[in-house]
């Protein structure tokens, strides 16, 4: 087993979308490679409704999965296949946009006004850009949730780990996506096997994804907010750490325990022509996207 070492740590950086909610952007747009099969990952949280109430009204994808996973709060969903509904706490929604939908998304916060939820986008590879749009609308009930002998905590929303399967399927680039929960002071392995490009995503606590018998990392920009950092070093909310090659993770967690996202998949390796929430492979498909629109003859099945 080789552990992998972190090549980047990042944090969010706070953006604007949708029809004015703030939030945070762990990556998307300009070049993903190191995401593939992965295109974007947004940290939606306030503490107030200003910051969120606005939502994202009625717009359309094409050629990616958008996949939402509820924290705090509710978002109300609505889409031109005809399904309405509403995601709470601890559930998720993995949106096959394919050819095409139109969808909206209304966060709106709990009984104290706080919101929270992720939301990231898939690629679909070539092949499968124009399939049959899909949801999978998963309530929190039905996500594996398995806790170790050392208290570490996995939800498995997709993929399998520890002999669970997560209940979304039917997916392309075999993504895994788990929410982990590790003690106070807890260390631990966490297998991610060496084909997959993975990353994590902190939002609770603090931990240090490296062995602490390692050589010394490399100084690296944290490009939020310009301050360096050793790789090595425990990271806290809102980071973004990047693995390099490797067949496991190690994470080390703080004097707060740690709660992170942990995800992986295939890597695509496909060309990526990129409008807004249309992905396709040539810019040719994109021209054919906005055609189709302006038509109204975007939404094919
Ligand atoms: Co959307």
């Amino acid at each position: 087993m080789s552990i992998r070492p972190v090549k980047r740590v990042a944090l969010s950086r706070p953006t604007m979308e949708g029809a004015g909610v703030r939030l945070r952007r762990a990556f998307g747009f300009g070049d993903t490679s190191d995401f593939d099969p992965f295109l974007m990952m947004d940290d939606f949280r306030g503490d107030s409704p200003s910051d969120y109430r606005a939502g994202f009204p009625w717009h359309p994808h094409r050629g990616i999965e958008t996949i939402t996973y509820v924290l705090a709060g509710t978002v109300e969903h609505q889409d031109s296949l005809g399904n309405k509904g509403q995601l709470g706490a601890g559930d998720v929604q993995w949106m096959t946009a394919g050819s095409g939908i139109l969808h909206q998304e209304m966060p709106a916060g709990d009984p104290k006004g706080r919101m929270h939820g992720f939301q990231l986008w898939a690629n679909l590879p070539s092949r499968l850009k124009m399939t049959k749009p899909r949801y999978q609308d998963v309530p929190s009930k039905e996500i594996p949730e398995i806790t170790d002998d050392d208290g570490v905590t996995v939800r498995v929303i997709c993929g399998e780990f520890w002999g669970k399967s997560g209940p979304v399927d039917g997916v392309a680039a075999e993504p895994r996506y788990l929410d982990v929960s590790v003690p106070a002071g807890k260390k631990k392995r966490l297998k991610v096997e060496d084909y997959r490009q993975a990353f994590a995503y902190v939002f609770e606590g603090s931990a240090a994804f490296a062995d602490a018998s390692e050589p010394f990392g490399v100084l690296r920009e944290a490009e939020a907010n310009g301050q360096e950092v050793l790789v090595r070093d425990p990271v806290g909310n809102r980071s973004l750490v990047v693995f390099g090659a490797g067949d496991e993770i190690v994470v080390q967690a703080g004097e707060q325990g740690v709660r992170f996202l942990l995800v992986s998949g295939r890597p695509l390796r496909e060309p990526i022509a990129w409008h807004g929430p249309i992905v396709m492979n040539t810019d040719a498909e994109i021209s054919q996207a906005m055609v189709d629109l302006r038509a109204g003859t975007f939404i094919r099945q």
